[in-house]
């Protein structure tokens, strides 16, 4: 080749480059993740560029984290599981004066009951609505009492069914997200006072929704009572294994204001108790 047509060839890619740079800066679609990292999070909320998720790289990472409390609650009560109920029914409540838990006006939203109200009632008790969910107990929905509503539908991430069960009773039942159930219960708008969620690793589910989709109504909970379905650690760290697939929620849950109040394990699970502080 000569000189002069080298010269002609390396211009014209060089060309072609540029406009292909210039033309996917330019469109629209796919390629231009401005667009799909920024949508409908209300101004303030979006803390993302803030938040630091280092990357999980050993069990004793993990359980730093998730084994120790890391502010303390002088008034920590329990809920449920007073015998003739069973122990796992027992969850933790953080009634310091930070929270403001009103008796008389105070909501609670409680993901799996499996048919042992010990904690819905206790709130009943203490005060609070209670907004009760379960589709695996085959009941309708119904007023358990005054206080207590009961709804026949899972948590998810998104609005439709889902494959719900527990050991070999698995069913397709109907889910929805965490916000429209809020509005469906009518208290849209308010803050919660307490989030139970027992429900076999829908708790997943329940905080992608919250951090990506619903953070101004993750902003409104005061506490989050969670059993975390992780498993005894077999040695694997890979990105499929639940270590990993938990690890950023808890990191951005850290963002978004949540402390562990209170860690204890029950039969191979952890239950959890978060309260937000900022
Ligand atoms: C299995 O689940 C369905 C609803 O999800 C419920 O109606 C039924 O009672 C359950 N069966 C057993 C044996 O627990
Ligand atoms: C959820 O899906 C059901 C069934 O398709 C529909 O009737 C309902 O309006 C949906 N709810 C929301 C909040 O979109």
């Amino acid at each position: 080749m000569r000189r002069s047509s080298q010269w002609m060839v390396a211009g014209t890619a060089t060309l072609l480059m540029v406009v292909m740079m210039f033309y996917n800066g330019m469109s629209p679609g796919p390629g231009n993740t401005s667009n799909i990292i920024t949508p409908n999070s209300p101004s303030g909320q979006n803390k993302d560029s803030e938040c630091h998720v280092p990357g999980l790289e050993s069990i004793e990472q993990y359980r730093a984290y998730l084994h120790h409390a890391e502010v303390q609650c002088n008034n920590l009560k329990t809920f449920g599981g007073k015998p003739p109920a069973p122990d796992a029914g027992k969850k933790r409540v953080c009634l310091d004066d930070r929270f403001n838990i009103q008796p008389g006006n105070c909501v609670v939203f409680s993901f799996g009951v499996n048919n042992e109200w010990s904690f819905e009632d206790d709130f009943d008790k203490f005060g609070c609505k209670v907004y009760a969910y379960d589709p695996t107990m085959g009941k309708k929905d119904h007023q358990r009492s005054p206080n207590i509503k009961f709804m026949a539908k899972g948590i998810a991430s998104y609005n439709g069914t889902k494959n719900i069960g527990m050991e070999k009773n698995w069913s397709m039942q109907k889910v929805d997200r965490f916000e429209n159930l809020v509005r469906e219960a009518g208290v849209e708008g308010r803050e919660i006072d307490y989030v139970k969620l027992d429900v076999e690793l829908s708790e997943i589910d329940f905080m992608q929704d919250m951090l990506f989709n619903s953070p101004h109504v993750l902003a409104a909970i005061k506490q989050i009572g969670m059993e975390v379905h992780d498993g005894p650690f077999k040695g694997d760290l890979s990105q499929a294994s639940l270590y990993q697939v938990f690890w950023p929620y808890f990191m951005k849950m850290r963002c978004a204001g949540f402390r562990l109040i209170h860690t204890r394990e029950t039969w191979g699970w952890r239950e959890v108790l978060w309260g937000r502080y900022d």
